[in-house]
């Protein structure tokens, strides 16, 4: 039915050690794209107030976190092991991968601990719950396309009887998945900016208001990802702590290699800004029903409008014309690259009120070789459509909703490469693309670079 063969670990024939080295390299590389410093910048030092909670190098700069109680308390449940398993909340949602995981941090954590370290259970992560990790080659194969390169969970999905349509076929690349149950893969979401958003996961259903659902959230969780005994379930105050400890959360880029620390001369970009940013259900809706009544303003971001002065500096300053960059990009995304309309939520690109759209990342030909691709049929129509992944029609059953999902909160995007629900754009650039190409944009190849350098600067 489709050219869906079967992907492998293609590096793996090299040998565990040049695979090291290859992969290291290759992964900075395709996570930084084209324009980024070379890795020799990671060297650079760190200013104090940087090093202050969990500051950590990605492809860009330094992201940090700040903490409505001031510190990053790691005595809380979210940092303790819960269940059966050696993980914490953390080892899927860690403040130096961007409250989520990484292709960085996976790849090195597969290759230095020959893939033993506790993300690396069969219960959630790799190719199929039955997969051989008997040897180092093997755990490569099981964890690599999967855990390493996209940083993904799996999860094993069923159809509920009720939706409007019914799964046909499955062709999973590893052989597990049949109509009646298949392996679903999502990136984890951040823990973080939870504050700044109308709903939590990639389609979720909310019922509650974001803090109800934080602090209800950790039962689930520890249950799936760390094996707690399902009868023996985490307490309620247990849970309330972690949900507090979530809503706290503030994640953002605080430097830039290149154009430095992202809160000076003006700027208003690092977590201490985000803090402060007003935040309230249905803020600058996009459709015009802001409760406090303000007209949509499609200038979503304003944090870089102190770098204007710089928007036309040469390339003899690098500090200058990396700050002239970041503001040219953060006015293509308020105009000619059309992002605001969703991601409308100010200074942090969250959409304001609860809502699911579909921009073709669920559907050939964006759905990965190395992930299930499903075929749907209508039960009322019998019309069949391919996909990836359900999104929001996992919970609804509407045959609308299939390949939906929410516009997430942008800030701290350079710690958490790879993007989309499936990890599918391995670096900004490759998200550009697909909009560009999705909404026929026609963005030059500087307007492109502009976009990344302040999405990079988020
Ligand atoms: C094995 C990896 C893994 C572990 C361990 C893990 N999670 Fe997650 N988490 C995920 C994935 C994947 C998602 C996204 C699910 C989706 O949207 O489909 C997620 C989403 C979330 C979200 C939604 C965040 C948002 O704003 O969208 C919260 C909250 C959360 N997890 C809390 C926890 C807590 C609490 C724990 C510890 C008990 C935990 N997680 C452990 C993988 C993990
Ligand atoms: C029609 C609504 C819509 C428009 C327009 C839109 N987005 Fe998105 N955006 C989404 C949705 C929905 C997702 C989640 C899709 C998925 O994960 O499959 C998303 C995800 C993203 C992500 C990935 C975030 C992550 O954590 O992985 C980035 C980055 C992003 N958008 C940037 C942009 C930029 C830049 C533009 C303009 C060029 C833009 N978006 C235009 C709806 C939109």
């Amino acid at each position: 039915m489709t050219k869906h063969s079967p992907v492998r670990f293609r590096l793996a024939r090299k040998g565990p050690d040049r695979l090291s080295g290859a992969l290291i390299v290759g992964l900075w590389a395709a996570q930084a794209g084209c324009g980024a410093p070379p890795a020799d910048d990671a060297s650079t030092e760190l200013s104090s107030e940087e090093s202050a909670l969990g500051a950590a190098l990605n492809p860009y700069g330094v992201s940090s976190t700040v903490h409505t109680s001031g510190a990053i308390d790691t005595t809380n449940p979210f940092f303790q092991q819960l269940g059966t398993n050696p993980r914490s909340c953390a080892t899927c949602h860690s403040s130096a991968s961007g409250w989520t995981t990484n292709t960085l941090s996976n790849s090195a954590l597969l290759l230095f601990t020959q893939g033993t370290a506790p993300l690396f259970n069969l219960v959630d992560s790799g190719t199929r719950p039955d997969a051989d990790i008997s040897t180092f080659k093997a755990r490569l194969d099981t964890f690599g396309t999967t855990v390493a390169l996209k940083g993904l969970t799996r999860f094993t999905r069923k159809i509920s009887p009720t939706a409007e349509f019914s799964l046909i076929a499955v062709d999973d690349p590893y052989g597990w998945s049949t109509t009646a149950a298949y392996s679903g893969f999502r990136r984890p979401t951040p823990t973080a900016n939870e504050s700044k958003a109308p709903s939590i996961t990639w389609a979720g259903s909310p019922t509650v208001d974001v803090i109800t659902q934080l602090r209800g959230f950790l039962p689930g969780a520890a249950t799936l990802h760390e094996q707690r005994d399902p009868t023996n379930p985490a307490p309620a105050d247990v849970a309330a702590a972690a949900g507090d400890f979530m809503f706290g959360v503030i994640f953002a880029q605080s430097r830039d290699f290149r154009a430095g620390a992202l809160d000076s001369d003006g700027a208003k970009g690092g977590p201490n800004n985000l803090l402060a940013q007003q935040f309230y259900v249905g803020i600058n809706d996009n459709a015009g029903n802001d409760p406090m009544g303000h007209p949509f303003n499609p200038k979503v971001f304003d944090i870089f409008d102190a770098w204007a002065k710089y928007a036309n500096a040469n390339g003899h300053d690098v500090t200058a014309s990396a700050r002239g960059a970041i503001y040219r990009g953060q006015e293509i995304f308020n105009g000619a690259g059309k992002c605001s309309g969703c991601h409308d939520s100010p200074n942090v690109g969250s959409h304001s009120v609860v809502a699911f759209f579909n921009t073709g990342t669920a559907e050939p030909p964006n759905c990965s070789p190395a992930l299930p691709l499903l075929t749907f049929q209508n039960k009322t129509t019998l019309e069949t459509k391919l996909s990836c992944d359900l999104g929001r029609a996992q919970s609804t059953g509407l045959w609308s909703d299939i390949g939906r999902f929410r516009a997430p909160p942008l800030r701290g995007l350079a710690a958490r490469a790879p993007y989309f629900h499936d990890g599918q754009a391995q670096n900004l650039r490759d998200v550009i693309n697909h909009y560009d190409t999705r909404f026929s944009l026609a963005l030059s190849d500087s307007q492109k670079r502009d976009l990344e350098a302040f999405l990079g600067a988020l």
